[in-house]
């Protein structure tokens, strides 16, 4: 490992979990976020830059040893906010990669990119079981960060591994989230594996823990060398007797994008009531 780890959006919840777990793994990191962050810690690189700025961005790169690409928008917003943060900001952070000689980018992907697939009734659903079928102009623009993190690795040979991330909480709050949770020790250990798993290639892998009552395989991310070390189970008693048994011909529970796959999660209407952060 040369050189840092930068990490895009590093001001933000995974990014604030991967600045204080990944140097407890070995790694150095190089902070990057169109805010600055107030706590760095001792050692930690600083870049305050816009990740759509693709001069910007390969400044930041230079000298990495990996990109992890965590900066944009984090849930549903209107197409030009979507498509400039999370479009671009994917195009610039791969494209400034591979000017810089970068190997490895590591993509911060979402169920969201296949969230109108059915939940499953039994098994467990792989990658390749679930195609593109975005739920939101925000699943569209992690549909493209995969395709375009296929194009980077085809045409230009970096090693990009996806991870199409479940509900990444400090813990669950919804009953769905007993299944989509992805805890912050395992976010951690995921990236952890992604950045280290030998010539990765081209690789899309569910992020989620070792939950009881997950419809997502982890056969692909443990072939990267994750292994979850939590289970969303510890939180079932107290989430249902709160929410009670879920409804399963709810329509938030037929499809895995839970409520962004719903016909009220539409942009124009989450803009006119200008809702606050939704469950991811
Ligand atoms: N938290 C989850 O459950 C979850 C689930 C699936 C995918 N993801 C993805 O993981 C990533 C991180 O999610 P999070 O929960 O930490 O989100 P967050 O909103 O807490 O953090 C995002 C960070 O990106 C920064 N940012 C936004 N636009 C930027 C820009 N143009 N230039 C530079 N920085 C910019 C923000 O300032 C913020 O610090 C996102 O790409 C999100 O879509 C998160």
């Amino acid at each position: 490992m040369s050189g840092p780890v930068l990490i895009t959006g590093a001001a933000g919840l995974i990014g604030t979990w991967l600045r204080g777990g990944l140097p407890e793994r070995g790694w150095a990191v190089r902070s990057l976020d169109v805010v600055p962050i107030p706590d760095t810690r001792p050692g930690e690189e600083q870049v305050v830059a816009d990740v759509t700025d693709l001069s910007a961005m390969v400044d930041a790169s230079t000298g990495a040893s990996a990109v992890v690409h965590l900066a944009g928008i984090a849930t549903e917003s209107t197409w030009p906010a979507i498509s400039h943060s999370n479009i671009e900001g994917t195009y610039a952070a791969l494209e400034a990669a591979r000017r810089a000689g970068v190997q490895r980018v590591v993509l911060a992907s979402s169920n969201h990119a296949t969230g109108y697939t059915p939940r499953p009734g039994q098994g467990l659903l792989r990658e390749a079981d679930a195609p593109h079928r975005p739920d939101t102009y925000y699943g569209v623009s992690k549909a493209t960060m995969e395709a375009l993190g296929s194009l980077y690795v085809d045409r230009y040979g970096l090693d990009v591994v996806c991870l199409r991330i479940g509900s990444a909480l400090p813990e669950p709050t919804t009953v769905r989230q007993l299944a989509t949770w992805l805890s912050p020790t395992d976010t951690v250990g995921l990236v952890d594996a992604a950045l280290r798993a030998p010539s990765p290639g081209f690789a899309v892998v569910w992020g989620v823990s070792d939950n009881t009552r997950r419809w997502w395989d982890l056969i692909a991310a443990q072939a990267l060398g994750y292994e979850s070390v939590d289970d969303a189970e510890v939180y079932a008693a107290a989430l249902l007797e709160v929410h009670g048994r879920p409804d399963p011909t709810d329509p938030v529970h037929t499809r895995v994008g839970g409520e962004y796959a719903t016909a009220a999660f539409d942009a124009e209407t989450i803009e006119a009531q200008q809702a606050g952060p939704a469950e991811p």
